[in-house]
């Protein structure tokens, strides 16, 4: 059982919280989205409310065990200081003499970042010292870090194992909360939409759902598969041909399953993908040989409407089309409109969907933005999380 932060007593504890403040940075060095670090916000005042000694820690980026310096996490110290109305500290590295010297002196109701965990390449190698070097800070583990929940490295999995007291923090719990909500008691019809560039990337999600939605809304480029399965030309657009026969067994699943599968039934094709290309709509059974899909058709949006406003639950991931240019963009910003209007509890997951539900201004209209891309996905598979189950085998390392 995974225990929350409010079940445990925080007074004079040293807390070790893994967040992920893996936000975008333009190339000033300039946060353009931080809503990662705003869902961590109710988590980090509770334990500063409560007497804790509270030393963070995120990776930022992939810099590959080396120290980078535009994915330092100074920009985002900055921004927590900002929005928190108070000093946070911010130590040059996350393990050696001057992070446990500065952890060592943090007093209850103070606040340490630690530099970025994935300088050291031991972070994503799950290295036994290194997170022994980490759990050396603390007393008590929090996880808030549900997007990189996924990942079996040090800071999520290896750092519980050493420290007695763990906990999930309430980002976390929202995450657990809300998905369980729509996916195990969810108000029928249950509507999933996937999209995005590759059904191979989401056919564990798809595999695991079917049985247990009423409607599956296909788009993106991952549709051309499905189209091509069924014995329709895609002309040069995206699609995966290895995939026909699972695609083809995808569907059978569905219909034996009395799930209804939505493919696009018209789309707009385009000479390029790129903002000045030739583009028209076509029926799907008419995409010329020389173009590409890059979104769904009006015909599409109808039809998907219609149905995400027969829903009552909304479980989306991943955008209709190449929705970050512009001409292509309307398919994927009128389903994120629709989503938003409709009434049904929705749960948005991935940055793509995320990013398009946030430029047509539908952000509160959600019921919820997951902040995880990759492990939200990996929550549509069925599969426990590594960061999950490391909350429950807390201590495991120490001989207790
Ligand atoms: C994310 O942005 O999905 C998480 O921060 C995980 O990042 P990663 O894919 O680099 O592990």
């Amino acid at each position: 059982m995974i225990r929350y932060i409010d079940e445990i007593d925080c007074a004079d504890k040293k807390i070790f919280l893994r967040v992920d403040f893996n936000v975008p940075l333009d190339e000033n060095a300039r946060i353009t989205d931080d809503h990662r670090i705003r869902a961590a916000l109710p988590t980090i005042r509770y334990a500063l409310e409560n007497g804790a000694a509270l030393i963070v820690a995120s990776h930022l980026g992939r810099p590959k065990g080396k120290r980078v310096p535009e994915m330092s996490l100074v920009p985002v110290a900055e921004r927590l200081s900002m929005l928190l109305e108070r000093q946070v500290d911010m130590a040059p590295d996350c393990i050696g003499p001057e992070a446990e010297k500065m952890s060592a002196s943090l007093q209850p109701g103070q606040i340490l970042l630690l530099e970025n965990l994935r300088y050291h390449k031991e972070e994503q190698a799950n290295d036994q010292n290194f997170a022994r070097a980490l759990a050396s800070l603390a007393q008590v583990y929090v996880n808030d870090a549900f997007a990189v929940s996924h990942r079996a490295h040090a800071s999520v999995v290896g750092v519980p194992a050493f420290l007695r007291e763990c906990a999930a923090g309430f980002l976390l719990k929202n995450e657990i909360t809300y998905f369980k909500k729509a996916m195990h008691e969810p108000a029928r019809p249950l509507l999933a939409i996937l999209g995005g560039a590759k059904v191979s990337s989401k056919l564990g999600a798809i595999e695991n759902i079917l049985p247990k939605v009423d409607a599956i809304i296909i788009g993106g480029a991952m549709a051309n598969t499905f189209l091509l399965a069924k014995g329709i030309p895609v002309g040069r657009s995206l699609v995966e041909p290895d995939l026909k026969e699972t695609a083809i067994s995808i569907m059978k699943q569905a219909e034996a399953a009395d799930t209804r599968f939505l493919l696009p039934v018209d789309c707009v094709v385009a000479s390029d993908i790129s903002p000045d290309a030739d583009y028209r709509t076509v029926p799907v059974g008419d995409i010329p040989e020389d173009m590409m899909v890059v979104d769904i058709g009006p015909e599409t949006v109808d039809l998907y409407r219609q149905v995400i406003s027969e829903a009552a639950t909304i479980v989306w991931n991943g955008p209709m089309g190449a929705f970050e240019i512009e001409p292509f963009s309307k398919g994927t910003m009128k389903i994120a409109q629709a989503v938003g209007s409709s009434q049904a509890l929705s749960i948005i997951g991935g940055g793509d969907t995320d990013l398009a539900v946030s430029m047509v201004g539908e952000a509160d209209n959600v019921s919820y933005m997951s902040t995880g891309g990759g492990a939200f996905l990996m929550l549509l598979e069925g599969k426990e999380l590594p960061g999950f189950k490391a909350l429950e085998d807390c201590g495991s390392m120490t001989g207790e």
